[in-house]
């Protein structure tokens, strides 16, 4: 397994602007070039004293573009999904998040990138326990900036933008109080849902964010989430081991152990 990386950056972000929109003279920031949401070319990745996870693996995500990724237990999915958030750092190969080329941030810059532009649905949803589902939901707009003005944007104030996700994604709103560790594993994974894509980042990523849920759970709970990503014009690159859920993607992508390509979304 992968570990859990932080969901957030740990210090509240520098303001900046969102993919595709990084002002010139910004220190540490690329100007904008690329419109591809995430763009890898020729990447490649070994953990240190293993075989390569990837060789040369080229994928590109539009903007806008909701990806179904797949592949057997081992065959990197969450690696690959580590490597696009910046947490892992590829040994050849360049990746670009909304043009900005990963290996040219600084480490800080990196977790701000993360921290504005990519919400990151984790497996066991990583929530803190002690805190409540509204402030679990609330907690990248506290990180960063960027999310909390996108949050403003939408709503009167980032509570009322974090409760309007929860409520959206069927949490009620006698349950926002109640702390994470006190929900149903189908309940905090909403509320995960809701923390990734409270300030609307251009980019989500779902590690099998169904795992824990029945089919038909799981299926109810992707739709929900198709709707917000695009309510949020935001790319998907969502993860599952369930083919069954591949037919709500227009795309999909398995991975072999060596690299991977496209596949019919049905297949
Ligand atoms: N922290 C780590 N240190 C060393 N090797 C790792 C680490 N995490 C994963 N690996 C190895 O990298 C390869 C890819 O692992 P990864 O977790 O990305 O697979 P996966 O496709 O997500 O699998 P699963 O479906 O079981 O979640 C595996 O061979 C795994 O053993
Ligand atoms: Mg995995």
């Amino acid at each position: 397994m992968v570990e859990p990386p932080s969901p957030e950056p740990l210090a509240p972000a520098p303001d900046r602007q969102g993919v595709g929109g990084a002002p010139p003279g910004v220190p540490g920031e690329e100007p904008p070039g690329d419109p591809s949401a995430v763009a890898l070319a020729g990447v490649s990745f070994a953990w240190p004293g293993g075989r390569p996870v990837f060789e040369g693996l080229d994928l590109r995500l539009a903007t806008g573009e909701r990806l179904f990724i797949s592949g057997p237990s081992g065959s990197g999915k969450s690696t690959l999904l580590g490597l696009v958030a910046g947490i892992l750092t590829p040994t050849a190969g360049d990746i670009e998040i909304g043009g900005r080329a990963l290996s040219r941030l600084s480490g800080p810059a990196r977790d701000r990138l993360r921290g504005d532009d990519v919400g990151y649905i984790f497996q066991q949803f990583n929530l803190v326990p002690y805190l409540s589902a509204l402030d679990n939901a609330l907690l990248p707009c506290g990180f960063s900036k960027v999310r909390r003005r996108r949050a403003l944007a939408a709503a009167a104030s980032p509570a009322e933008a974090a409760g309007d996700l929860l409520a959206r994604l069927g949490i009620p709103r006698e349950l926002w109080a109640r702390k994470a560790a006190r929900l149903s594993v189908g309940q905090q994974q909403r509320v995960a849902a809701a923390r990734a894509l409270v300030g609307s980042p251009p980019l989500l990523i779902a590690d099998e964010p169904t795992s824990a849920l029945d089919e038909e759970t799981g299926l109810a709970f992707l739709k929900l989430l198709l709707k917000e990503c695009a309510r949020a014009e935001a790319s998907l690159m969502f993860v599952s081991h369930d083919s069954r859920l591949a037919g709500e993607f227009g795309r999909r992508f398995t991975l072999t152990g060596r690299g991977g390509g496209d596949s019919p979304p049905g297949g």
